[in-house]
């Protein structure tokens, strides 16, 4: 089965199309970034504005990458949430209206289930059962993965995100927006002994985050020492270090907990290399390996839904012809 995946659930618009037999055969992706720098944060308007001028360009450049024509695709799938409601209608009017045209199943996709999966789409896949670690803009999560669509979060961020938090620290370094990869730029350069920050929760049993405290720390730091250079990358250095130490505790808990031994990080703050270099470190002590996807399907794609989308299309299931939407959707939520 060949599908056509698009996202459009925030500020990236996503194609691709994934082979049920021969895996990925094209993807492409346009960022909205540099649109909404200017305001500090996504303008929703602008957001769905944006993917309507995008979304059929996109689809268009993945069938010539591939090779293909319309004919040549068997089914649709496009995230219908969680995100923001104009942007996802976007894609999803788009994805439903293509497949009644073709006359091929749609589907929606959970675009946190896109990224809890991405990982399936690197050469050497995780097995299930496994333990996620979803970190993200909007989330930070610990969920039990026993195979596709059987999802137990064991842990949620009970505040900010990390990626919220990497977001607003980076703010108060004088960083553009999104931060996060800016900041951890910035951390190279710091003196991590310089300052210590708290490790939020981690001698509370459970495996909860907060994540919301690190942030005041960084202002509160930068009140005392200002904001030279030097002291803004002594502070990157230092949040950074509490937030990968901080993840690594919890996976650790998460794992000896359920005695599983695979451990698969997705979503935006997975590019982070210092999370990436010192977790697989630390697993690898307790026996475990950690897969992560490649950088570009960490953050927002159209791979990650195509290939969820022909999951749930082979398994039997698809969409109506009514059109939903759910801007706010729960993993657990999913059957
Ligand atoms: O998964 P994603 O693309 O969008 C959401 O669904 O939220 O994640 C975006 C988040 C942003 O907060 C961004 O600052 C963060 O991921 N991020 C990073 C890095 N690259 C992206 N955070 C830390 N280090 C990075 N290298
Ligand atoms: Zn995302």
């Amino acid at each position: 089965m060949r599908v056509l995946g698009i996202e459009t659930s925030c500020d990236e618009t996503g194609a691709a199309i994934y082979d049920s037999e021969m895996g990925l055969l094209a993807h492409t992706l346009h960022s909205q970034v540099a649109m909404h720098a200017e305001y500090g944060g996504v303008v929703p308007e602008l957001a769905s504005r944006d993917h309507v001028r995008k979304t059929i360009p996109l689809i268009r450049d993945v069938l010539t990458q591939a090779d293909l024509s319309a004919q040549d695709i068997n089914g649709v799938a496009y995230t219908i949430g969680p995100g923001l409601a104009g942007a996802l209608l976007v894609g999803a009017m788009i994805g439903r209206s293509l497949a009644y045209g073709w006359n091929v199943p749609a589907i929606g996709v959970h675009h946190m289930e896109g990224h809890l999966l991405a990982s399936m789409l690197e050469p050497s896949p995780p097995e299930f059962p496994f333990i996620a670690l979803l970190v993200s803009g909007g989330h930070t999560q610990l969920i039990k993965v026993d195979g596709i669509g059987r999802y137990v979060q064991l842990g949620e961020s009970l505040d900010d995100a990390v990626g919220e938090a990497f977001d607003k620290t980076a703010k108060l370094l004088g960083l553009g927006y999104p931060g996060g990869a800016a900041l951890a730029k910035l951390a190279e350069n710091g003196d991590e002994k310089r300052f210590h920050f708290p490790r939020p929760m981690i001698d509370r049993p459970g495996l909860d985050f907060s994540f919301s405290g690190l942030k005041t720390f960084a202002v509160n730091t930068a009140a005392e020492f200002g904001l030279d250079e030097k002291t803004r990358a002594d502070i990157a250095c230092a949040f950074q270090a509490a937030v990968v130490d901080t993840l690594i505790i919890k996976c650790r808990r998460a794992l000896r907990q359920t005695g599983y031994k695979r451990l698969v990080v997705a979503g935006g703050v997975g590019a982070n290399r210092m999370l990436r270099e010192h977790l697989a470190e630390a697993m690898g002590k307790e026996g475990c390996i950690v897969y992560f996807p490649r950088h570009e399907f960490c953050t927002d794609n159209g791979a990650m839904i195509a290939y969820v989308g022909c999951q749930r299309l082979m398994a039997g299931e698809h969409a109506g012809l009514s059109m939903q939407v759910f801007p706010r959707w729960d993993l657990e939520g999913l059957s």
